[in-house]
């Protein structure tokens, strides 16, 4: 029996215009290493989000065309088995499966993958050990890892990794400290030997060519495929994407250096509020002895634990976690994943045009 399908057939082209089909041939060219790299018709990532990456969102965005990575987050490996099972019984096409690094069960995390037939595994949350990447590569898998620092992108390239993400600080989620502005000048001239893709605040087609051309193999998006109609994400959680702009996703604050917070990039609210009444008090009670450094600190980390499900599953959008990019600022709707992949492609595509149309007046 064949697999449950939704919408297979591939991206339609742009439109008869020679001239759109010509910029569409460009961008082709442009990320060719990036389709080739992951399957697709279109080099662009779906990035992993915890709750909201299952079996619908990745397999709609791998059946229009892109490709689709489901999170794992701190699943046990029998409840990822079934959700890579689901997923291929929803896409024929490529997906990837994004593991955390520190999951005491990485290992069997990776065996299921390779036993499901997964092509690429996406490590994240800290550089991944050698054995793990050989693991991997010898599964006959592709290992795709984050470099958030030139110096680590160099590493991992020595390591083995097949590609790199490079995500800037405009993201949604667990964010480095620097842009993807600065990031793509740091890496993307001196990493030409796999793909860098890069991710982080983008939501036109635009901005993904002028990657392109300083040599990203294709881009990672989040936050708008968190709002689409294919997110099971709470209608709440979505209203507030749409309803949010740019400087609304900000990152978490640390009140003391001695207690390091995690920067997360999130919709500012009522539970940002609670956060930092919550490290005062925490760093009330230290000084004041009640709690050693190391209760204080875990008192600190444990205070957004379940918070993520609370805002994507409950739709508690005031007191849990509502990751969000930069990027949040340009959802002024909620669109399908086909229809946004096939915007980005079009605003890419226009992109082409207007540059050769500039290129002709001078
Ligand atoms: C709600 C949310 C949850 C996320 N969870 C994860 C995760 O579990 N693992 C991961 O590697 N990245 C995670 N990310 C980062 C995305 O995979 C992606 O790299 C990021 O969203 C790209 O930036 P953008 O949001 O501006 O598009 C998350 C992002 C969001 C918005």
């Amino acid at each position: 029996m064949l697999p449950e399908m939704t919408h297979t057939d591939p991206i339609a082209p742009t439109s008869a215009d020679p001239r759109r089909q010509a910029a569409r041939a460009r961008l082709d060219r442009l990320w060719a290493a990036g389709t080739s790299f992951l399957g697709t018709d279109v080099a662009i990532l779906g990035g992993a989000m915890s709750w909201i990456s299952e079996r619908h969102l990745v397999s709609a965005i791998s059946n229009a065309g892109g490709f689709g990575v489901l999170a794992c987050g701190a699943m046990e490996p029998a409840r990822l088995a079934e959700e890579i099972a689901a997923t291929q019984a929803l896409t024929r096409r490529p997906f990837g499966v994004n593991l955390i690094t520190m999951h005491p069960q990485l290992d069997d995390l990776v065996r299921v993958c390779l036993d499901a037939g997964v092509g690429h595994v996406v490590l994240a949350g800290g550089i991944p050990s050698g054995p793990v990447i050989r693991a991997i590569k010898d599964g006959g898998a592709r290992v795709i890892a984050f470099a958030p620092a030139f110096v680590l992108a160099k590493r991992l390239v020595r390591m083995g990794v097949d590609a790199l993400v490079i995500e800037g600080s405009e993201a949604g989620g667990h964010v480095g400290p620097v842009s993807l502005t600065v990031l793509a000048q740091e890496v993307l001239p001196f990493i030409r030997n796999i793909p860098v893709f890069v991710a982080g605040g983008l939501g036109r087609g635009d901005a993904i060519v002028s990657y392109l051309e300083q040599g990203a193999a294709g881009a990672q998006l989040g936050t708008r495929f968190a709002a689409s109609t294919d997110s099971i994400a709470h209608e709440r959680f979505k209203k507030a994407f749409i309803r949010a702009n740019a400087r609304d996703a900000v990152t978490s604050v640390q009140l003391d250096e001695r207690f390091p917070v995690i920067p997360v990039r999130g919709l500012f609210n009522e539970g940002s509020r609670r956060f930092l009444r919550h490290q005062a008090e925490t760093l009330r009670r230290f000084q004041s002895g009640e709690l050693t450094k190391e209760e204080a600190q875990l008192d600190i980390e444990h205070f957004w634990a379940g918070s993520l499900r609370r805002a994507v599953i409950d739709g508690d959008v005031e007191n849990g976690s509502v990751m969000a990019g930069q990027s949040v600022g340009m959802i002024s709707s909620e669109q399908s994943v086909r229809e946004i992949i096939d915007e980005l492609v079009n605003q890419a595509v226009d992109a082409l045009i207007r540059q050769e149309d500039r290129m002709h007046r001078e």
